[in-house]
């Protein structure tokens, strides 16, 4: 049964009259089953954030003009009030932002800002709210959880600031939960321990789970299928393991690329030249072009559709019309 379900959603700003609009997300459609989980990659500036902050409606009060569909629970989110969404969010879906230190109110104890919507929306009082909230940081791995609901978030380290925030998030048993690069900010091994967290929540609590990332490494072990972005559209979507075995856009497998593998001595991660198109100056036509070593002369006329990808797999999606079909071929750098 899908949970989430989004519909060509676009994000548009409009600053005056007659200068161009600047589009950050172009008709980004996915959808998310109850207990999948969906990744989100892409590049820095990719529109991932912005997609997200979109489906929850908290693109703040100058935030760009929303089209599309967004089902959840019957219902188009991008028809409801703030105060509906204030309802959804939370309750319905839950988010892990990307930065744990200021998503946290630095003057309040982790205990208050937790019980905080307990006691707002779910009829908690103080002394039950406290007991559900040692419950939660228990359950993220956070030791002496009754003494950590007296600290400030300062007095945690960024590992179990992001844990706090995953707890957070889960505390009214949300269907969805969306993470937004819950592990930038954090090492290496405290990295996968947070992933581990959330993949063994999302099976605990039976959730979907949307996870964000730039990281293509870091959604392939933890997600069912994987979108994707660039310069704000989806460029590919599969089943993770087809999406791995058969790349097809070349932006993926130039991602791919960058993933330091265990097998290999890496002396140099190959990163991809150049920098995606800021979104108020896109390229004409396919907007990976100018970064990719497979395009041709066509791929400047107009954008590529995203079609099914010849790799056997139905649900495999490309938006590139010369797809990759062997695993060798050169895919970024100067065209030859
Ligand atoms: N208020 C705004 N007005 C115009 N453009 C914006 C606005 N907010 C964000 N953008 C642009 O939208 C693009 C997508 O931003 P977004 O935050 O979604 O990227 P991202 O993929 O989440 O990147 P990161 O990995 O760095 O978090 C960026 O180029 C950004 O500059
Ligand atoms: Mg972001």
């Amino acid at each position: 049964m899908t949970v989430l379900e989004v519909e060509h959603l676009n994000v548009a700003y409009r600053d005056r009259p007659h200068t161009p609009v600047v589009e950050t997300v172009k008709d980004v459609s996915f959808r998310v089953d109850a207990g999948e989980a969906l990744g989100i990659v892409g590049e820095s500036g990719c529109g991932k954030s912005q997609t997200m902050l979109a489906v929850l409606g908290m693109l703040g009060r100058e935030g760009g003009e929303v089209t599309g569909r967004v089902g959840f629970d019957g219902q188009d989110l991008t028809r409801l009030s703030q105060k509906q969404l204030r309802a959804v969010r939370g309750a319905g879906i839950g988010l892990v932002s990307q930065d744990a230190l200021s998503a946290l109110n630095p003057a309040m104890t982790i205990g208050r800002q937790m019980a905080e919507p307990l006691i707002r929306y779910d009829g908690y009082d103080r002394r039950t709210a406290a007991d559900r909230c040692a419950e939660l940081l228990d359950l993220v791995g956070i030791p002496g959880p009754r003494e950590r609901l007296r600290a400030h978030p300062h007095e945690l380290s960024g590992g179990m600031r992001q844990r706090v925030l995953i707890a957070m998030a889960i505390s009214r048993e949300p269907k969805v939960l969306i993470a937004d690069e819950p592990t930038t900010a954090l090492d290496v091994t405290i990295q996968s321990q947070v992933l581990r967290l959330i993949d063994r929540l999302r099976r605990d609590l039976r959730m979907a789970l949307v996870l964000i990332t730039h990281d293509l490494g870091v959604v392939a072990g933890v997600t069912d299928r994987i979108a994707v972005m660039y310069a704000g559209r989806v460029v590919e979507s599969a089943p993770t393991t087809s999406l791995f075995d058969a790349p097809g856009h070349p932006y993926t497998r130039a991602l791919m690329s960058s993933i330091p593998r265990m097998d290999h001595r890496v002396d140099r991660l190959p990163a991809i030249p150049g920098f995606p198109p800021a979104p108020a100056s896109p390229p004409p036509g396919c907007a990976f072009r100018p970064r990719c070593a497979v395009a041709r002369p066509a791929c400047d006329d107009s954008v590529p559709l995203l079609v099914g990808h010849p790799s056997g797999d139905p649900a495999h999606f490309v938006r590139c019309p010369y797809p990759v079909h062997d695993s060798n071929g050169p895919t970024v750098g100067a065209r030859s």
